[in-house]
């Protein structure tokens, strides 16, 4: 079955689907997005993920024509007519295109593209038993990083310098601060407690994010949303991360260290088994 991508209403084949060159994502990064699982066929947190790309779009006073149902259909059309039934769903809403400018155009419409492409989640279930490591990499981004925007420079850096070092992902500090990761969020536990940095302008409120705090304090676990420092990382009990592509995964390493004991810790395990749970509740999808 050929690759099919969506492209402001037309589904083609991913050869053929393109933006003009003038479209302001590729000129100025003027573009939000979002990424979403889809396992078993259904999209996973549906809800939040155009909940967060509506709020980016007002953020920014990007305009985009079509409604949240319509939207949702032409999501799933897409997944349907990729045939995976295990994927992800890249979805980005540009200004649109205009002769470049840096002021907004005028009544220009935006541009919604929308890719898919399978993705193998239950790689995710054998790395929490070997789990992976970081690095860490100063915070340069600007100061709205709470808008998933696609100008991800900085992100792409850090991300490729984790990769080169042999680590999975690079943790972004800020001072003394461990705010998140390139791609995903950042947790650690201490003494029973999980720790995260609070949501605002310094991280992205991450949906996996979001869900697991819902799911650990129904379970009874305690959720401390608060800035945590790369020293407090390096003395923890356990240290994990969190994304659409990555749900949940221990972290055994910072920058060569260990965490705790080096291994995938018991309260890692418990949130993985609230957390795959859930997915399952939602989509059907077992491993
Ligand atoms: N990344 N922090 C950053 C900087 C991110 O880019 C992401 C998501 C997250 C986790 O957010 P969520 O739980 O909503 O996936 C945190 C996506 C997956 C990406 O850019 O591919």
């Amino acid at each position: 079955m050929p690759q099919l991508a969506y492209v402001n209403g037309r589904i083609l084949p991913h050869a053929d689907a393109s933006l003009h060159v003038e479209d302001r994502g590729t000129q100025f990064g003027d573009a939000v997005y979002e990424v979403c699982a889809v396992m078993n066929g259904r999209i996973l947190d549906w809800q939040p993920h155009l909940v967060r790309l509506r709020r980016n779009l007002g953020e920014l006073g990007i305009s985009l024509a079509i409604a949240d149902g319509p939207l949702s259909l032409q999501a799933r059309r897409l997944i349907a007519a990729n045939g995976h039934s295990e994927a992800i769903i890249y979805m980005q809403v540009s200004r649109g295109t205009a002769r470049r400018d840096h002021g907004f155009p005028g009544a220009t419409p935006s541009n919604l593209v929308m890719t898919v492409r399978r993705f193998d989640f239950a790689q995710r279930l054998r790395q929490l038993d070997t789990g992976i490591t970081v690095i860490t990499q100063r915070d340069n981004r600007w100061g709205r990083v709470d808008i998933k925007t696609t100008g991800l420079l900085p992100n792409v850096l850090a991300k490729q310098a984790a990769k080169d070092a042999g680590a999975f992902e690079a943790w972004l500090v800020a001072g003394d601060t461990v705010r998140e990761g390139s791609s995903t969020n950042a947790w650690i536990v201490k003494d029973g407690r999980i720790i995260t940095h609070p949501t605002g302008t310094a991280i992205l409120p991450g949906i996996a994010r979001d869900s697991l705090i819902t799911l650990a304090r129904a379970a009874q676990l305690v959720v401390d949303e608060r800035p945590f420092t790369l020293a407090e990382a390096l003395s923890a009990d356990e240290a994990f991360l969190t994304s659409t592509t990555a749900p949940i995964l221990p972290v055994v390493r910072i920058d060569g260290a260990p965490v705790g004991n080096g291994r995938t810790g018991p309260v890692v395990r418990r949130l993985a088994d609230l957390v795959w749970a859930e997915v399952a509740r939602q989509t059907g999808w077992r491993a």
